[in-house]
């Protein structure tokens, strides 16, 4: 069994790394919107099973330099504390780390050079599940779904759960989108419940695309 002072420094371990990582992001002249945006880098409890990545700052998230703090944080805040859980448990992060002028979509060259600071931060964090908020972060993850029809779905892929839900702003124009996002909550938290019994049954599969795993998670 580990000393609760292993677990501590191990946990410590996780916030140096990443406070690490932000003084390496921060100063990276050669990343996109450098200089045009303030860097929102992320936040939250890195000790958490599940890591949420959205897409990219608004405005909001540009000028307080946090993640989900406007309009679609307010759903997400929700959608998290509606299954009991708590936002500060969470870790919470984008795949593009500065705000697009006018919140235009981000652009491929954006999601690439930003793409070695996520892998990174997922590196460290090692969560139990990654839950993509959105198309262009599912895409990012499993470029083969579409999120309309595999939101909810859970994905075996490079040796982790992925867990795909509709970003709280598409959510938030369309109420079927917004009762099938909280379904996905209620199911992401029995898929941490399980989450030992799963990855034991899907050790062994090592797969070059994402997997769908449905089937396997509802014989448990
Ligand atoms: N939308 C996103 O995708 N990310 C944020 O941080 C805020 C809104």
């Amino acid at each position: 069994m580990r000393s609760v002072f292993a677990i501590l420094l191990a946990d410590m371990n996780k916030h140096i790394q990443l406070a690490i990582l932000y003084k390496q992001a921060v100063a990276d002249v050669a990343l996109p919107l450098y200089g045009a945006a303030n860097l929102v880098f992320g936040e939250g409890n890195p000790e958490g099973a599940v890591l949420f990545i959205g897409e990219a700052p608004g405005k909001n998230e540009d000028e307080q330099m946090r993640p989900f703090v406007g309009r679609s944080g307010k759903i997400l805040t929700k959608w998290i504390e509606s299954i009991g859980w708590k936002r500060e448990g969470v870790y919470i992060t984008n795949i593009v780390k500065r705000r697009p002028p006018d919140n235009r979509d981000p652009l491929p060259i954006e999601i690439s050079a930003y793409a070695p600071y996520l892998k990174e931060q997922i590196e460290i964090i090692n969560p139990k599940i990654v839950a993509p908020l959105g198309r262009f972060s599912t895409n990012y993850f499993l470029p083969q779904t579409s999120i309309s029809r595999d939101q909810g779905k859970i994905f075996w892929w490079n040796g982790r759960i992925v867990v795909p839900i509709f970003h709280p702003a598409a959510a938030m124009r369309n109420t079927a989108r917004m009762r099938q996002s909280e379904e996905t909550f209620v199911k992401l938290k029995r898929v941490v419940l399980l989450y030992d019994t799963l990855v034991a049954l899907l050790r062994d599969r090592i797969h070059t695309n994402a997997l769908n795993v449905d089937d396997i998670f509802e014989q448990l």
